[in-house]
């Protein structure tokens, strides 16, 4: 592998990585077709091309390489920032987008779809040589890399946007240890970003993954969720409407209960590993299934994650514990044989089964997060001094906005409160 492809853009030489430029043109049609389901972000792009505010901004992105993400990153340039971009997971990119984003948009692009994890690091390391100092990351692993890799960038980088639950967690434990260096900004906990990408996104493109990677029939069979915060939420309701009976594991008892009172099963995975057809991990913890979960699995159970790194099904152990091993059954889908004569499917090798299998959430929603990512880039980006050194909520104006915009865009209109709601909110002497 080499990340040594260049193209000639604006006079300008750049390096990226894809794996045909050949595919450019179809990554040009479905960039266009996700844009048009994207209207805050347009509003956005417009505005940015007028006002330039990211000029002066180097940024490295890591995200999953969509026809959405596409569509963030054209509007991030068209703010007068200077892009790179790679893959935030080996099996989430869309090859036409990547090669799309490196010859026709003119960003630079590191990413192939199934790349090993040497590429993959290679990779981030190639978006760091260009030295950012604003970065954006679905994950954490780029703002790792800085931390362990690229130390020399800490004192030049003004802001970091998270993308996801799994990374802000991370960015938590980094600050809470002293670890963290750079000011970041944890974009997933914006509610117009987890409310609904996390749900509704989730919940339709597992959904979407698991029957593209397998064609079942969910109706009828029983599909059980670990883990049920936003993501496991959104994909429990799915699941059930399509006529699945859902059963719910959870280590937390406030969200069992909300898993019980909305109408699902809730017990252990040791119980609910007997008698589940499909199985998906949302929990952002490591080994939710293990092999004592998988061997007392029935014949033909199909397992898979949808969390965001490959760590909740124990699939070292599970092909350990096989007595053979069949890669690509179908595609995205490999099967272990166990030596109790069951056979257990894998779904996208246990990573992110709505990217590997499918095309992630659709544009609509990301819509959102990428209109909270573009309004959070330009809040870092016209700081007249340097943030703090810790995870900083988006302001909640921004969420405001998107959330007003969105509605609009939808057509969609809302009461306002009088004058006489104002002043009874703000009083406390009226009772009963
Ligand atoms: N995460 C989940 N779905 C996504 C998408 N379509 N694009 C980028 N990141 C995503």
């Amino acid at each position: 592998m080499t990340v040594t492809k260049t193209a000639k853009k604006a006079g300008k030489t750049a390096n990226f990585d894809c794996k045909d430029v050949g595919l450019a043109a179809e990554g040009v049609r479905r960039i266009e077709w996700a844009n048009q389901d994207m209207p805050v972000l347009q509003k956005i792009r417009e505005r940015f091309e007028k006002e330039r505010p990211l000029s002066g901004v180097r940024m490295a992105c890591c995200l999953h390489v969509t026809a959405e993400t596409a569509n963030l990153v054209r509007t991030l340039k068209a703010g007068g920032a200077d892009v790179v971009l790679c893959a935030s997971n080996p099996l989430s990119t869309q090859d036409d987008v990547s090669a799309a984003l490196s010859v026709h948009y003119g960003i630079p692009t590191f990413a192939i779809k199934g790349e090993d994890n040497t590429t993959y690091y290679k990779h981030l390391l190639a978006a760091l040589a260009t030295n950012p100092n604003v970065t954006m990351d679905d994950g954490c692993d780029l703002v790792t890399a800085i931390h362990k890799d690229r130390t020399d960038l800490i004192p030049t980088i003004r802001g970091s946007m998270e993308e996801t639950t799994t990374g802000v967690i991370r960015l938590k434990a980094m600050a809470k240890d002293g670890a963290l260096k750079i000011p970041c900004v944890a974009v997933n906990e914006a509610d117009t970003k987890h409310l609904f990408d996390n749900r509704y996104g989730t919940g339709q493109s597992t959904i979407d993954g698991i029957i593209r990677a397998t064609d079942t029939l969910l109706a009828s069979k029983t599909v059980v969720v670990a883990g049920y915060g936003w993501c496991g939420r959104g994909f429990a309701a799915r699941a059930r409407g399509m006529g699945a009976q859902v059963i719910v594991t959870e280590i937390d008892p406030i969200k069992a209960i909300e898993a019980a009172m909305d109408g699902h099963r809730v017990m252990p995975m040791k119980e609910a590993a007997k008698i589940g057809d499909v199985f998906c991990t949302v929990t952002g913890n490591k080994h939710v299934i293990s092999t004592e979960h998988m061997s007392v699995m029935k014949d033909g159970a199909m397992v898979c994650n949808s969390g965001h790194f490959d760590v909740e099904i124990d699939i070292a152990g599970l092909k350990k514990m096989a007595k053979k091993e069949i890669e690509g059954v179908r595609r995205f889908v490999d099967a272990y044989e166990l030596s109790n004569g069951r056979t257990i499917y894998v779904l996208g090798q246990g990573r992110l089964v709505n990217l590997a299998c499918a095309e992630g959430h659709p544009a609509s929603v990301m819509d959102m997060s990428f209109a909270v990512q573009s309004l959070a880039t330009e809040w870092v980006a016209v700081q007249k001094s340097p943030l703090s050194v810790k995870v900083h909520d988006v302001p909640k104006s921004i969420d405001a906005w998107v959330a007003r915009l969105k509605l609009d865009t939808m057509g969609i209109k809302i009461d306002k409160l009088t004058k006489e709601q104002e002043a009874y909110l703000a009083s406390w002497q009226e009772g009963t």
